[in-house]
């Protein structure tokens, strides 16, 4: 990716988001931060810009969707769809990056997909092919994300069916300090929805914040 881009996070205000949209604004882009209350947005990018050392927005979900051109999805399973829902119309045309991972409380470390497998190529196929829906993020932990000044060792699973959006979310990623590995169509997204709950089982079995995965037998 080249150049600085306007980046929205919905759910921002949350553990995922924050830490995402703190490696975005760090790796020079204008980051928007989310919530359905503006003013929470707001104290929460004030926050996370602090941590950051350069500028963090915040405002309402529509708001900062509308002025991005990458959206960035981190709400709870259960918020996932009605979140999209209300955001729908000012996606067409965008990429749409989904980090959902679909846990099912409270039995979050065991692996539940929904009926079709994927909760991310549901949201491909609510949207339709006007919205080029990414899937990202869902084996990256927010404690890994957030501690700035630390890399973050782990791979992110990158899956969608249009291959140029698939490739400027890892050219994106890149920009964080984190390598993207190209995962294949937006079905392929269940395998690291599944492993989400295979790292939290994982996590608290070594008594540890965050395990991640790493992709070897490539180069790069
Ligand atoms: N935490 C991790 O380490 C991690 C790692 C990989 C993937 N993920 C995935 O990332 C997503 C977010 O995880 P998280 O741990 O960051 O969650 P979280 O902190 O519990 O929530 C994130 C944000 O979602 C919004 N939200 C919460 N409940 C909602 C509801 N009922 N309706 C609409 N919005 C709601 C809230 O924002 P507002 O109240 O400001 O609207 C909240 O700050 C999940 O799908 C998770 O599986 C998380």
């Amino acid at each position: 990716m080249s150049g600085r881009s306007t980046i929205a996070v919905i759910g921002g205000t949350g553990a995922e988001g924050g830490g995402i949209a703190l490696r975005l604004a760090k790796g020079g882009h204008r980051v928007l931060i989310g919530s359905r209350d503006a003013a929470k947005a707001k104290t929460a990018a004030a926050e996370l810009a602090a941590l950051a050392g350069t500028a963090i927005e915040g405002d309402g979900n529509l708001a900062v969707a509308s002025a991005a051109e990458i959206v960035i999805l981190t709400v709870p399973y259960a918020a996932q769809r009605p979140t999209v829902e209300e955001i729908r119309d000012i996606l067409a045309g965008k990429i749409l990056v989904d980090a959902t991972a679909p846990l099912v409380p409270p039995r979050v470390n065991r692996v539940q997909l929904p009926e079709g497998g994927s909760a991310v190529a549901a949201i491909q196929a609510l949207l339709g092919e006007s919205v080029k829906v990414v899937s990202a993020f869902q084996n990256v932990s927010a404690e890994k994300l957030r501690h700035l000044d630390h890399p973050v060792d782990c791979d992110v699973l990158v899956c969608a069916d249009d291959a140029p959006a698939r490739q400027t979310v890892i050219d994106l990623i890149a920009t964080m300090g984190l390598r993207g590995i190209d995962g294949g169509p937006i079905g392929n997204s269940a395998a690291a929805e599944a492993l989400t709950s295979l790292l939290i089982w994982i996590n608290r079995k070594y008594k540890v914040p965050g395990a991640g995965i790493r992709i070897t037998g490539i180069e790069g």
